[in-house]
């Protein structure tokens, strides 16, 4: 089954609203036509808005970089999924690794977050990945199939629809250590059998994996070339214009 290729730009704690937007304007003059591609950028919480108001012209899509699973309460410094859903996002990562663990957020604080992002209209980017020594002691597997159990608990079939996954191995995230195609494509592989068996063949053909960590313009294309690889989730290389749109035409070249 042919998948569109998608391509994230995750700006994580980059750039004010200001920058922001004038950011997302140069990607919008240099991205006119997406030839398919799925292009997302996820700026920081205060950049949404006026991100999104450049951008909702266009074929770029916005999402956010998480949120908090409640829709209301007392829960001081924090967004709701309700609250991004209001201003016109569609997406919203989850479980990213940074949140992970730098943040503590657990599987099942990620579950939560999973059901009430699709509760609210949001689609989800649950991220994966194992860190180095889990990868050094063989347990990547098992710790990616943990994650993506835990945080997909409860996920019902049609919800599916609205899900993509990101696999993001620890160790490649803002090292420069690039997963080789081969590894990312072993788990993209184990990803995709473990939605086949958590929800149908169906639903692990349509789902997007997305692989992130350390991509670039130079290996953006040698990872999508492989039907395995549905896009990529990209950290540093998303916050210039020139690499960004370089992946986001790799991807299209692709497509
Ligand atoms: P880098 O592309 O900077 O390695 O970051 C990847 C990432 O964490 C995207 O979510």
């Amino acid at each position: 089954m042919k998948r569109n290729k998608v391509v994230a730009g995750n700006w994580k704690m980059h750039l004010t609203a200001n920058e922001a937007q004038q950011f997302a304007n140069k990607l919008r003059i240099n991205l006119l036509d997406t030839h398919g591609v799925s292009i997302i950028i996820c700026p920081p919480f205060l950049g949404l808005k006026s991100v999104f108001d450049t951008v909702k012209d266009s074929s770029i899509k916005v999402g956010a970089q998480n949120m908090h699973n409640e829709t209301q309460g007392a829960f001081t410094g924090e967004i709701s999924g309700e609250m991004i859903k209001d201003i016109g996002i569609q997406y919203v990562l989850l479980g990213h690794s940074e949140r992970r663990h730098v943040f503590g957020e657990t599987d099942d604080f990620i579950n939560k977050k999973m059901a009430s992002s699709l509760r609210v209209g949001l689609d989800p980017v649950l991220c994966v990945g194992e860190r180095l020594e889990e990868r050094e002691a063989g347990k990547t597997s098992e710790v990616v199939i943990r994650q993506l159990r835990a945080g997909l608990k409860e996920i019902s079939e049609a919800q599916m629809a609205h899900v993509m996954i990101a696999y993001e191995p620890v160790w490649a995230i803002g090292t420069g250590l690039t997963a080789s195609r081969e590894q990312a494509v072993e788990v993209h592989e184990i990803i995709r059998d473990e939605l086949a068996s958590l929800y149908s063949g169906v639903i692990a053909e349509k789902t997007a994996i997305l692989y992130g960590g350390s991509v670039k313009a130079e290996n953006a294309k040698d990872l999508m070339s492989h039907e395995e690889i549905d896009g990529v989730l990209v950290g540093g290389a998303a916050l210039k214009v020139d690499s960004f749109v370089g992946i986001a035409k790799a991807a299209m070249e692709i497509n």
